[in-house]
């Protein structure tokens, strides 16, 4: 069987919706695949060339228990909380390949844990719904970076463009025809796990100015959620800025980010906005049609790379 889920691009309200907070967040139209068969074996397979993982083998009983190659993980973890959760004894042989350079920051690993639960779950013949399979895709993701809000797993399961609260509490699809947003790749790597701790510190030392910012955050991703619908593309782009606001307040900004959120703004984007952890990895513009390419040309001249990819796609399928 090979499944395929996208990956995702956060739209609005990042950090916040790592404490109870609501976010907007598309599936991107890059797709993670993964192949699962079933074998005597009882050990799980995997081969994941895009994450360096070739031959690699466990027996079923020790997984998550011992050396885990850092590609594996992910697909490791999810295979032993969906036998923990439907005990099989057969072995599994699960090969993955990417679409989307990790490098992005589109969430591969999330996408990966997503087709290796939806996969099983198809094969053992177990249905499950969207939300358990949301819920033990985000067990896995807890598992390993004990940190997160499950926005990423929420998008490569249900695809387009949602409202999330952490952990899945309102899992909301907006339905929407188009997103006229730009990627920028800054280049830089970005370490989430290590953001996400960086801005807790701050919040420990300033804990009312820290909250008074997640509180102003969730007033933008509500009244966003609404410009998205009604396709008010001008609010949504003045939306961002703000929300860059708040975000260079908690310290997760970067010279290179800024230089290409500016370039964008300078030429006429309606706003524009750093994407996920922040410091590195993407930023996105909001635009009218007609002066994209003049958007993407001047990201491009402060070092940033474009990404042309669809958004609002849609979530984990069967493909064969
Ligand atoms: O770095 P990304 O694209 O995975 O985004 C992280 C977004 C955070 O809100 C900082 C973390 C999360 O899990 O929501």
């Amino acid at each position: 069987m090979i499944i395929s889920a996208p990956g995702k691009l956060m739209l609005l309200g990042e950090h916040a919706v790592v404490y109870n907070h609501p976010c907007l967040v598309t599936a991107v139209g890059q797709r993670l695949f993964a192949e699962i068969e079933l074998i005597s074996k009882p050990v799980m397979q995997l081969d994941a060339s895009d994450v360096n993982v070739a031959g690699y083998e466990k027996p079923l009983q020790d997984l998550g228990g011992g050396e885990m190659p850092q590609g594996a993980r992910f697909i490791e973890i999810a295979v032993r909380n969906f036998l923990s959760k439907f005990p099989r004894d057969k072995g599994i042989k699960i090969t993955t390949k990417s679409e989307f350079s990790s490098k992005f920051g589109f969430g591969s690993s999330s996408a990966s844990t997503v087709c290796v639960i939806k996969g099983l779950s198809e094969i053992f013949g177990k249905k499950i719904s969207k939300k358990e399979c949301f819920d033990l895709a985000y067990k896995t993701v807890l598992d390993i970076q004990g940190k997160g809000s499950g926005f990423d797993v929420a998008a490569a399961i249900y695809g387009g463009t949602l409202y999330f609260v952490t952990g899945g509490k309102i899992i909301e699809p907006l339905k929407i025809t188009e997103l006229p947003i730009i990627i920028g790749y800054s280049g830089i790597k970005a370490d989430t796990v290590t953001l996400i701790k960086q801005v807790a510190e701050k919040a420990k030392k300033y804990p009312e100015v820290i909250n008074n910012i997640y509180l102003e955050i969730e007033k933008l991703v509500e009244q966003a959620k609404l410009a998205v619908l009604s396709k008010d593309w001008i609010t949504l782009g003045e939306l961002m800025n703000f929300n860059q606001g708040y975000l260079a307040a908690l310290g997760v900004g970067s010279r290179k980010l800024a230089a290409m959120i500016y370039a964008a703004r300078d030429v006429g984007a309606f706003g524009a906005k750093l994407s996920g952890a922040g410091v590195g990895d993407c930023m996105i513009a909001i635009s009218s049609r007609g002066i994209r390419q003049k958007i993407e040309k001047e990201i491009k001249s402060v070092g940033g790379e474009v990404i042309n990819i669809p958004v609002n796609v849609e979530g984990v399928k069967i493909e064969k």
